[in-house]
């Protein structure tokens, strides 16, 4: 069967699907086998020769094992988030502090599963991450959004504003945001979290207040000078980082996320987790990338310089006489255009040429992915021919 096969949608009317989900897609971007693929952030240089045979190591010295459950609680792996974060991210945390699941997916989702539900809110700030809308309703949560500034940064007041009116159990907030790039300033993040000590929930008894959950999936490509969200945890009980290994860490096909809180909202996590969900195989995968950080993240440095270069060189492309715009990134893609009236047709040419991007974001935008100087000569390549012939159109 052929991956179109595969993900074709035959679901019988018989079937007792949930209302609310009849007419609904499974999430995702395109999974196409073209030579470049810039479309789903990840990192594109693949894991060393010695940290493969570390990984091939680890999971062989615990394959005679796996007629039993792994350690449910993954202390091992846990101990190795805290010592990532406090080299990564200069922060301190126990290994009570800590959680992981099967990417940074799972993690949002047990926290949906967790503060969410029936009558809860979810706020969040577009564009953002479209997936926080299928976590709402998964979990039977109503998601809300409050707008960014034209420029993408997250608009402080109008966001309070937003708590104060529909009164969310979570606060979701991402930094640097995706599609945009854009980092949450660490003043920002304490006026929301100061804000949030202090806001009822809708939903809940009097006393509780809305937890504050920043998404770091890929913190480690900021800029030097802004920190990670994590510094703040021991100062703010309800406050929430998620992180994962997939982008900078290079690991997204292990998947593997981690969560860094407070112990109580760790607690609360693990109330709805299901029983043994991250496999032996994945921690001890995790456990051996973790043994090769250095390696690991070998890359980032250069992928930010390659987003620098990206970024400059199409600031100077024109559409229809209009200066093509580049929303400032500290993450490893950019969003770019902001006035392609005809963004699915240059899409499409330059799947043509091989080179697959993302449609996602505002209008008249595209975001496309740091790849290697290889794929990204053949997407500045494909790029400067396709827009001329769609300006055409
Ligand atoms: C903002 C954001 N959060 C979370 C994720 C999920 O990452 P993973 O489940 O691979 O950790 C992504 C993936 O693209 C993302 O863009």
């Amino acid at each position: 069967m052929s991956a179109s096969e595969a993900t074709g949608n035959t679901i019988p009317a018989s079937l007792p699907l949930r209302n609310d989900l009849i007419g609904e897609e499974p999430y995702g971007a395109p999974q196409l086998d073209v030579p470049v693929c810039l479309n789903v952030n990840e990192n594109p240089y693949p894991p060393a020769p010695d940290v493969v045979k570390a990984i091939t190591e680890r999971i062989a010295a615990i394959a005679s094992t796996l007629n039993r459950y792994p350690d449910r609680e993954h202390i091992e792996l846990r101990q190795a988030f805290c010592d990532y974060l406090s080299r990564e991210s200069d922060a301190h945390l126990a290994v009570e502090q800590l959680w992981g699941a099967n990417g940074s997916n799972e993690i949002m989702l047990q926290l949906f599963q967790a503060f969410g539900g029936p009558g809860r809110i979810a706020l969040g700030a577009d564009p953002t991450y479209s997936m926080y809308p299928e976590y709402a309703r998964d979990t039977f949560t109503t998601w809300h959004t409050a707008h960014r500034n034209p420029d993408f940064t997250l608009d402080v007041d109008a966001l309070l504003v937003a708590i104060h009116d529909t009164k969310p159990a979570m606060v979701v907030l991402t930094s640097p945001n995706n599609p945009t790039g854009t980092a949450l300033p660490m003043d920002d993040l304490r006026r929301i979290l100061e804000a949030c000590e202090q806001a009822p929930v809708a939903g809940a008894n009097e006393g509780v207040h809305p937890i504050v959950v920043v998404d770091e999936a890929y913190i480690e490509f900021r800029d030097p000078g802004l920190a990670s969200a994590a510094i703040l945890i021991n100062q703010y009980q309800n406050l929430a980082v998620s992180r994962t290994m997939s982008k900078a860490f290079a690991f997204a096909g292990a998947r593997v996320g981690y969560l860094a809180a407070c112990r109580g909202i760790i607690d609360c996590v693990r109330i709805v987790r299901m029983p043994y969900h991250l496999s032996a195989v994945t921690q001890a995968a995790a456990l051996a990338a973790f043994d090769h950080t250095d390696e690991q993240l070998a890359r980032v440095a250069h992928l930010r310089d390659t987003r620098e270069r990206t970024a400059q060189w199409l600031a100077t492309l024109q559409y229809k006489g209009q200066t093509v715009k580049v929303a400032p990134s500290e993450s490893n893609f950019l969003l770019f255009g902001g006035c392609f009236d005809n963004r699915g047709s240059i899409f499409d040419e330059l799947l043509k040429r091989g080179v697959l991007i993302r449609v996602v974001g505002p209008d008249g935008w595209l975001r496309v992915c740091m790849g290697t100087d290889e794929e990204m000569a053949r997407f500045r390549e494909a790029l400067a021919e396709v827009l001329p012939i769609v300006g055409q159109l």
